[in-house]
């Protein structure tokens, strides 16, 4: 039996993952350990094959007052957390970065894009990536994950906005635009694969589909019980949205991880879809770092 521990009691991919694993409970022991107080440096992380950190200052609003938390809790207690596995044995640290290590707000991400991040939360990622990727050893593995934005139901952060407005909305704009994301099912699966497969290197999960906002709308308000007209009447928002405003962008524009056939587990270094035996890169050599 593989067992795992989790950080992050109540993080909504951490809960998610655990409740995934529910269903192969003979072969998997999931734990889950706050890090919120000083107890969890009492804790034995020796019984553990893998240690899945989802910990992280995400989904706040950044100000003066809350930067230095970023690199406190992103990046320092993810470097703590991970030299706490290696030094009682723990074989691999599955790291949740983002996809806002790049700071792109539009564009195609390619194997060649280095990362340049443009916020604290994607420098405090980025600065993790970094140090966590020096500790690897031959008996502890780094795979860091940089996933697009996360959705499912009750997912925090930009797709809980989606479903408020898809609550709101009496018609929706049939503005065509593509986001790399993933849905919380895919991701589970993806980070079952790579433990499963010991993987170590810097992945960038998605979806084999694009994402497209108005339509992921629709899709919400269908889910919702209500039908949302769509119409091309409504596309100048969204455009003038888009071309004015850093959030309009976001929510409106065209990022994605490069296509390569719509592939999902296309791995950042390499550029290859590992398929079948999992998100495996033999040659880490990473880009930025
Ligand atoms: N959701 C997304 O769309 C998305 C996309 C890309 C990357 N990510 C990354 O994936 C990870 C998990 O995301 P999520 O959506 O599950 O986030 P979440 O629900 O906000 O969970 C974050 C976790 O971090 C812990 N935490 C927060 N502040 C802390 C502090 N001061 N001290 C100790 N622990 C603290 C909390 O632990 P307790 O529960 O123990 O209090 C919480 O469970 C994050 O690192 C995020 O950056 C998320």
């Amino acid at each position: 039996m593989r067992s795992i521990l989790v950080t992050g009691a109540n993080s909504y991919i951490g809960r998610a993952f655990s409740q995934y694993m529910g269903a192969f409970s003979g072969e998997y022991m999931v734990h889950s350990v706050s890090l919120r107080h000083g107890s969890w440096r009492e804790k034995d992380f020796s019984p553990y094959d893998a240690v899945l950190h989802t910990v992280g200052l995400a989904h706040m609003r950044e100000t003066a007052g809350n930067r230095p938390l970023y690199g406190q809790i992103n990046r320092d207690l993810a470097v703590e957390t991970a030299r706490k596995a290696r030094a009682e044995g723990v074989g691999q640290f599955l790291f949740l970065s983002s996809m806002s290590v790049y700071g792109m707000d539009e564009g195609v991400i390619t194997p060649k894009t280095v990362p340049r991040p443009q916020s604290s939360y994607g420098r405090s990622k980025l600065e993790a990536e970094q140090l966590l990727w020096g500790l690897r050893t031959e008996t502890f593995r780094v795979a860091i994950l940089r996933p697009p934005m996360v959705y499912g139901e009750g997912c925090r952060g930009n797709y809980r906005a989606l479903v408020r407005l898809a609550g709101l909305l009496p018609a929706c704009p049939e503005y065509e635009n593509r986001r790399s994301a993933i849905s919380i099912e895919h991701l589970c699966a993806y980070m079952k694969e790579t433990i499963d497969s010991g993987a170590e290197g810097v992945f960038c999960p998605q979806d084999p589909e694009y994402f497209c906002t108005c339509r992921m709308i629709c899709r919400i308000a269908e889910a919702q019980g209500r039908r949302l007209p769509q119409t091309r009447l409504l596309n100048a928002g969204p455009a003038l949205l888009r071309r004015f405003t850093r959030a309009g962008r976001k929510a409106f524009g065209d990022l994605v991880y490069w296509d390569e056939g719509q592939c999902s587990d296309a791995c950042i270094q390499c550029g290859e879809v590992h398929r079948g035996g999992g998100p495996v890169c033999a040659a880490p050599d990473v880009e930025g770092f």
